[in-house]
Parts: structure tokens; sequence; C-alpha cells
């Protein structure tokens, strides 16, 4: 357990080096650990149309998802900012939809968190009955 913090951290490290932010100068990296054992990482990607930037986290679930995977189990995130830097609204959505169980590792933090006490009240597919 102790190990697999180590270890996505260490990746979301080295894919925060790979952001690309001329816009905001705020790179973050992310990778997360699939239910096979499978490591994806991303980092933001931004547009000069601002609106069009990717936060690392969904660049990561993105690869991941694109690989044919269903389910995550953990991801760490890791900004350049002063303080630990947790995902945006939007991001944990999309987190949410690949495990409520899901763990969070921030750089910088000892705690780590469940992305279901992150997002509470998320939307899910009991609300999409009509
Ligand atoms: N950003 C992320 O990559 N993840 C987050 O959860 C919050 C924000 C990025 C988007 C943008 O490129 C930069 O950080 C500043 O907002």
């Amino acid at each position: 357990m102790e190990n697999t913090r180590k270890v996505l951290i260490n990746q979301a490290r080295k894919a925060k080096k790979n952001a690309y932010s001329p816009y905001s100068k705020f790179k973050v990296g992310a990778a997360l650990k699939t239910s096979n054992g499978k490591i994806y990482s991303g980092c933001n990607v931004e547009n000069i149309s601002y609106g069009l930037s990717n936060c690392a986290e969904r660049t990561a679930v993105f690869k991941a998802v694109s690989e044919g995977i269903k389910k995550i189990d953990s991801i760490a995130i890791s900004s350049s900012g002063k303080k630990p830097a947790f995902p945006c609204g939007a991001c944990r959505q999309v987190l949410v939809e690949f495990n409520p169980n899901m763990t969070v590792y921030i750089d910088g933090l000892d705690e780590t968190f469940k992305i279901s006490e992150l997002l509470i009240h998320s939307f899910d597919k009991k609300q999409l009955k009509y």
C-alpha cells in the first residue's frame, strides 16, 4: 500500500515534467494504477484557446480508458504549486466514474483520500432514471 503511494507519486512527478502549460505556468502530473496493476500517467495540456486545456488527471484517465481500462484503483497527483493541489471538480466527476472507492494520493500530503469523499453527492446512474 505504502509502496503504491511511492510508485504513483514518483510517476506523477515524472509526468509533471511533460506538462504543457505555457499560459498558467502551473505544472501538474498524475499517475494512476488500474485493477490489473498497470500504471498510466498524464500531464496538463493547455491551449491558446484557454478553455480547451486538459487537466493531468483527465489526461491519465483518458489514456487508460482508451487502452481498455474500466476500473482504476488509485491515483496520485503532483503539482508545481507551493501548496499541494487537489483534483478540480470536473476531474473528480471523471474519476468517480471509474471507481467511487478510488484512493487519491496528493504529493506533499500524508493523508489519503477516497474520491467519493472528495466529491460527495456526485452525479450518478441513479439520477438518470426518469
Ligand atoms: N490543472 C490540472 O492539471 N489538474 C487539476 O486538478 C487542476 C488544474 C491544470 C489545468 C491548467 O493547465 C493549470 O493546472 C492551471 O489551472
